[in-house]
């Protein structure tokens, strides 16, 4: 095990060991689901006709010939078959009548300013955004950014490049100029689509400077399609920028959409890994489709008809992909979309648009639910929260204290949770309970879903016995996969294929219950959970050595009562930085901007502590063990192969004296 999956697995492992309640779905829930027993044997009997089967859910323009084509670790699914993901999204339920469903509720920050966008509506705004990007010259295969707020807009410009094939790498709004250009250099994307700015926590917030400020370093975009919605003051490129108004309210309303192959690249998303590089992981279509739209019916139990469907989440993240444009537009759901923060107009905000829009199906991330939950239940109680029917959690190992919470103030001890284990690569949902058949525990995401292998294996990739813990890995392909990382197959095969052998490796650590369920511990590898964000601690040390007066850096994520994860980060100076008194206070501020400037204000450290030397081993290593243990107020582990002991003694020192607080 890495040393990261010795200190932090170890304690997660004995406190949940000791979590016995259980949960079963009610009554009247199991009998309406549209996951009914059964159906875990049906799909293990033979997976691959399972997901043909939920395959034929959507519409093709050709028939697969072969479900899957496996050549370790590269795989094709639905072989042979042409499909277009915005068609299936958006026209095919026009065409059945449904146009006048409600795609979104799309409520934005300032109070008041909502939009209702039906199925038809959704097709005009996105049949003449294909048109505007046909006249930018986007053809099939182009790469094109989408750095947005979350304003319907940004679903619209997504499903224009799913409509031509253009696959698109949506960039979230919070981070950097430089992030920014890194990602648009890597993937060598010729067009982005941004907006002057957004709202977010109260105040409208510029996008289209960091963008200005990112192309100073990428030549080759030669357009910039611009969205107006906060109406601030931009700078204007003539020539490369264009107002969205200008180019795509003029054009015709129709479009036909061509069908592609069913393993046309959909989108790049970039997410960390453990190099200071982030990896643009590659998604295609029909399989990807296929996944999103399958797990978002049996997860979520979707009734397109009558359910209201929220996820809580950033379109610039995994999560937004997947179940708030492609699973559920798929399934003509009608979906809340939000734009700001959960205390945007008051602490209530959530509850108020649960109670206003009668949402019946809520899906966020446990640091949300931590937050709201160190607010108070008077929020929740305060409002008529009868619509839900259904809760679920993603994006970070649930504590039990805060699935209690979820429960209780949010479904009414009344909605079956769903804690669902996904990564960026994996596409869709892996492992969930499935809310009618299983019955939960308050922290475990319980059994990999039908149609999914996934097992717990210990160093030597040999699969571990019920009340053990080890890796958490994927067994067999699944068609929303990762189809690779973008321009690097060896990358691919390296990260996630040859840990063991023929398994795909998650980089998180697990435990199999003595029931054999399934709880999830956290990363194992050099990747933090931030709020459910995910960030490498040696992107964030590349980030702070890049700054003038800093010689070495460390980062570790210590465990957060809030956030999960918290960065810290330890740092020597080089040698006539004056790092102590003011001069070090001035210093610690500016590391923090330049780690926020090199990624992005998510990525701050919520310490940093300034040291003489880092504790190394004899033969240099930093011992980023010990650093945890400083970072998390533990006793020290063994010190005895340090080349100075006194170093990690003096850090301690530091972390523990009064006045060295949280600066974040
Ligand atoms: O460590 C796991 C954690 O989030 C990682 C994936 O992060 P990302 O690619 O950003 O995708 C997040 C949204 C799908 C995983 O490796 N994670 C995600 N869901 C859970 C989780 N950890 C525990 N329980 C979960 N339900």
């Amino acid at each position: 095990m890495t040393d990261a999956a010795d200190d932090g697995g170890g304690e997660a492992i004995s406190a949940l060991l000791h979590e016995t309640r259980q949960f079963p779905a009610p009554e009247a829930f199991a009998k309406q689901a549209n996951a009914q027993p059964g159906i875990y044997e049906e799909a293990s009997a033979d997976p691959e006709a399972w997901w043909a089967a939920q395959a034929e859910n959507l519409t093709w323009d050709r028939h697969w010939d072969k479900v899957l084509e496996w050549d370790l670790p590269f795989a094709k699914w639905f072989v042979g078959g042409r499909i277009n993901a915005a068609y299936n999204c958006v026209d095919r339920h026009v065409e059945a009548g449904r146009g006048d469903k409600v795609a979104f509720h799309w409520v934005g920050e300032p109070e008041g300013d909502n939009r209702t966008i039906t199925y038809s509506d959704l097709k005009d705004m996105v049949c003449k955004a294909a048109n505007g990007l046909v006249e930018l010259g986007v053809k099939a295969g182009d790469r094109i950014a989408i750095y947005m707020p979350m304003i319907p807009e940004a679903v619209v410009a997504m499903l224009a490049c799913a409509r031509l094939g253009a696959p698109h790498s949506v960039i979230f709004g919070g981070f950097s100029s430089e992030a920014l250009s890194g990602r648009i250099l890597d993937s060598d994307c010729r067009v982005v689509i941004t907006a002057d700015g957004g709202y977010r926590r109260g105040a409208a917030s510029a996008l289209k400077p960091n963008v200005d400020e990112a192309l100073e370093r990428c030549p080759d975009v030669r357009s910039v399609l611009v969205v107006r919605r906060t109406h601030q003051d931009v700078a204007w490129t003539e020539g490369r920028d264009i107002w969205w108004h200008e180019l795509v309210d003029r054009q015709p309303p129709e479009h036909e959409a061509q069908s592609f192959d069913a393993e046309q690249p959909l989108y790049i998303m970039y997410t960390s890994g453990t190099t200071a590089k982030p990896k643009g992981i590659l998604h295609t279509t029909g399989g990807y489709l296929v996944h999103t739209s399958t797990t978002h019916r049996l997860v979520f139990d979707l009734k397109p008809e009558t359910d209201i469907f929220w996820t809580a989440a950033d379109i610039g993240w995994v999560t937004g992909h997947s179940y708030i444009v492609y699973g559920p537009l798929a399934n003509c759901a009608t979906s809340v979309m939000y734009e700001g923060t959960p205390d945007a107009g008051g602490r209530d905000r959530w509850w108020k648009i649960v109670e206003d829009y009668k949402v019946s199906i809520l899906y966020t991330a446990p640091t949300t639910i931590r937050t709201l939950m160190k607010w108070g239940e008077e929020f929740p109680e305060s409002h008529d929260l009868s619509s839900l029917r259904l809760l679920g959690s993603v994006g970070e190992p649930i504590n039990p204290e805060a699935w209690m919470w979820y429960r209780k103030y949010v479904g009414r001890d009344n909605c079956p949770i769903v804690d669902t284990w996904w990564q960026t690569e994996t596409g869709g949902i892996m492992i969930s309970p499935l809310p009618g058949i299983t019955a939960t525990k308050p922290g475990a995401a319980m059994k990999p879903l039908p149609g999914i292998g996934a097992a717990v294996v210990d160093n030597d990739g040999n699969e571990v016995g019920d009340g053990e813990g080890g890796y958490l890995v994927l067994t067999d392909p699944w068609p929303g996969m990762l189809r690779g990382i973008w321009g690097d197959p060896e990358r691919y095969r390296e990260t996630y294929w040859s840990r063991f052998p023929g398994y795909y490796f998650a980089g998180d650590g697990a435990k199999k219950d003595e029931d054999g369920d399934l709880w999830l511990l956290g990363r194992v590898d050099d990747v933090m959970n931030i709020s459910g964000h995910r960030i490498s601690t040696t992107e964030i040390e590349h980030a702070l050595v890049g700054h003038p007066s800093v010689a070495e850096a460390a980062v570790v994520g210590a465990s957060d009562p809030t956030t999960g994860q918290a960065i810290v980060a330890f740092v020597t100076v080089k040698g006539d930085v004056v790092a102590v008194g003011e001069e070090g206070e001035a210093l610690v501020v500016a590391l923090r901007e330049q780690v926020a400037i090199t990624i992005g204000p998510i990525a701050k450290p919520r310490q940093i502590l300034l040291t003489p030397e880092l504790p190394k081993t004899r033969s240099g290593k930093i011992m980023r063990r010990l650093l945890r243990d400083v970072a998390e107020h533990r006793e020290l582990g063994d010190v005895t192969t340090l080349m100075d002991p006194t170093i990690v003694q003096m850090l301690d020192d530091q972390m523990n004296a009064p006045g060295a607080a949280d600066e974040a």
